[in-house]
């Protein structure tokens, strides 16, 4: 049943486990996340990006959504807006059928240009307000998501933002976080603890801190009730870099954001955790797998097959690891 991202953290917070949210634009992802979480059991956040809506259209999505969990009797589905940019990204959303929305105010409507802290407050506040109203969830972000490695802002996109921020800018002020959830009522934080999104994260192997674990530790301290959410949680790994690479890709090296690390997230207060340059690079390397090793194949299913596998075995594997498998 499609339920909110209120009722779900609400849960993984008394029980202690992370929720990985995944992102969607077609039938094949949702039956893999969904295959995924049917088997170990788990509650599942599907994620559609203003460019998923548009991509195939609010009226498909929610008929897929609602199909899935149909089809998954015993599955709760949080459908939930990722980075809408204004309040009518987020309201018609919910008219869509979404039961929760992130409005991401960090950044101005463009989605490129860092936001003033009073800014964020007000459009957070305004469109809690009105998702309230009608039983919906809302997510907010207080902080710039960017490499701690570069000083990079990064944009929603993953593309670099213009000038370099200084390690503070870069890190989520626990303090700012407090007054941010009391004046916004929102549901759920986004913040940034040095991570970014896209495949590029870090350009080295990452040395076990490349996360500010303190930033985490000091805001869930500040206010143990709220939910944290961790946006640009790929790992991006190695073994799918290769697999595409193997079969005529050309991805240069690239380092995400252990598991590992996601797990010490989880331990101090992370609930959510946004996924989805992982789940494109599953399908997209047994895509080019099967481009490869059968040059006469031209049936789409014999593409679709493997790569809906390869998308589950990651997704099962997040279940498993973030604590959610089981809490159906
Ligand atoms: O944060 C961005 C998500 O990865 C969605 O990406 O806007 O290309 O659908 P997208
Ligand atoms: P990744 O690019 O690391 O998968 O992050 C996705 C995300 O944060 C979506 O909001
Ligand atoms: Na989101
Ligand atoms: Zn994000």
């Amino acid at each position: 049943a499609l339920i909110t991202l209120r009722q779900l953290l609400d849960h993984a917070a008394e029980r202690g486990y992370g929720v990985p949210a995944f992102n969607i634009n077609n039938m094949e992802q949702g039956l893999a996340i969904m295959k995924a979480a049917a088997a170990c059991d788990a509650p599942v956040i599907l994620q559609a990006s203003r460019g998923a809506r548009s991509y195939a259209g609010d009226i498909m999505l929610r008929h897929m959504v609602t199909a899935l969990a149909e089809m998954n009797p015993t599955i709760p589905v949080v459908l939930h807006q990722d980075h809408g940019n204004n309040d009518a990204t987020c309201l018609s959303a919910i008219r869509h059928g979404f039961t929760s929305v992130m409005m991401d105010g960090s950044l101005e409507e463009d989605m490129k240009t860092p936001a003033s802290y009073d800014y964020n407050v007000d459009i957070t506040a305004r469109v809690t307000r009105a998702a309230h109203a009608v039983g919906a969830s809302v997510e907010g972000e207080l902080g710039v998501l960017g490499s701690l490695e570069t000083g990079e802002a990064a944009a929603e996109d993953g593309s670099g933002a213009e000038g370099k921020l200084s390690h503070d800018q870069l890190l989520t002020d626990p303090d700012q976080a407090v007054d941010f959830v009391l004046r916004t009522k929102c549901d759920a934080l986004a913040i940034a603890c040095g991570t970014s999104h896209g495949a590029y994260k870090f350009s080295r192997k990452p040395d076990g801190d490349i996360l500010s674990m303190e930033t985490i530790r000091r805001i869930n301290e500040k206010m143990p009730g709220v939910h944290l959410v961790m946006h640009g949680s790929s790992s991006v790994p190695q073994d799918l870099q290769d697999l595409i690479n193997a079969h005529g890709g050309a991805m240069p090296q690239t380092y995400g954001v252990p598991v590992e690390e996601i797990e010490r997230g989880i331990k101090l207060g992370v609930r959510k955790v946004n996924i989805d340059t992982d789940c494109r690079m599953a399908m997209t390397g047994q895509f080019r797998k099967i481009a490869q090793d059968k040059p006469d194949e031209f049936d789409p299913r014999k593409f679709l097959i493997p790569a809906m596998k390869e998308l589950e075995a990651l997704c099962r594997d997040r279940f498993e690891r973030f604590g959610a498998a089981g809490q159906a």
